[in-house]
């Protein structure tokens, strides 16, 4: 089995099953040394959003941002939109694991190690979906993660920044709100949603921590500064993100490698 053309056909499958299932088999073929790196092969351009064929479409701006988590169908939109950011975060590790050659073992190993974590907070957030009788691609989703990726495919730098370092990020910074409202209801299965997203906050450090580590070595490759790049890395590939945020979860990103003075300028 080719590593990258392995890669490629897991992102690209338009089956959720399926993409599982065959990250699985990949993972297990690394594990038994079954597999060749072939970083000459060819890299392809991004096609389109693996999960196009099932899922709406519509622009960001249009998907419902307040639910009532009291309701099946508030409660149901909240899973599906915290699924499908798992889901286009499965084919973002994998693309860019994918897409970046001739690196260090360690950044194949980081990036392939996120695809396998996104998937299993997919999974585990399908089944809470799926115990409302819902499945992923009963609501509309927007292609904001599938965006950034396409515009940082051109240089690793970019998509550090934009992608790892920063929307992953952003997620942290929601996390404590997301957990206070699913808190304020004390029945079972908010109680499983509450304990998804901990388990879910807790890795998504290292993912930010793995895309703060691999843009400081891309700046170092570029001979650029981190703290000099960063925000036109970002808007580079997100036209629209905004600086100074409104709230940034320092202790998170502290811990996933911002320093203190670049914190004090994104907030
Ligand atoms: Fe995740
Ligand atoms: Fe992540």
């Amino acid at each position: 089995m080719e590593f990258f053309a392995a890669l490629m056909a897991i992102a690209q499958s338009p089956d959720p099953k399926a993409k599982l299932e065959a990250l699985y088999q990949l993972d297990a073929a690394l594990e038994e040394n079954r597999v060749v790196f072939d970083h000459d092969a060819a890299v392809q351009p991004v096609a389109a959003p693996s999960y196009a064929a099932f899922c709406t479409i519509v622009h960001g701006a249009k998907v419902v941002r307040r639910r009532n988590l009291g309701t099946r169908h508030g409660r149901g939109a909240f899973l599906h939109a915290l699924a499908h950011i798992e889901y286009s975060a499965i084919d973002l590790a994998l693309d860019s694991c994918y897409r970046f050659r001739h690196l260090p073992v360690q950044f194949y190993e980081d990036f392939f190690r996120i695809a396998l974590d996104e998937a299993r907070h997919f999974s585990r957030l399908s089944q809470l979906l799926a115990e409302l009788d819902f499945c992923y691609g009963d609501f509309p989703v927007h292609t904001g993660i599938y965006d950034a990726m396409l515009r940082s495919a051109h240089s690793l730098r970019v998509r550090m920044a934009a992608t790892h370092r920063h929307l992953e990020a952003n997620g942290l910074d929601a996390h404590p709100e997301l957990e206070r409202k699913i808190r304020l209801f004390s029945d079972g299965h908010a109680k499983q949603i509450a304990a998804a997203l901990q388990e879910i906050y807790h890795d998504e450090i290292t993912h930010v921590a793995a895309g703060d580590f691999w843009f400081r070595y891309a700046c170092g490759r570029d001979g650029v500064l981190p703290q000099d790049n960063f925000i036109s890395d970002v808007q580079a590939a997100i036209p629209g993100a905004k600086f100074p945020k409104p709230h940034i979860n320092r202790r998170a990103r502290l811990a996933a490698g911002f320093s203190a003075v670049e914190l004090a300028a994104l907030g």
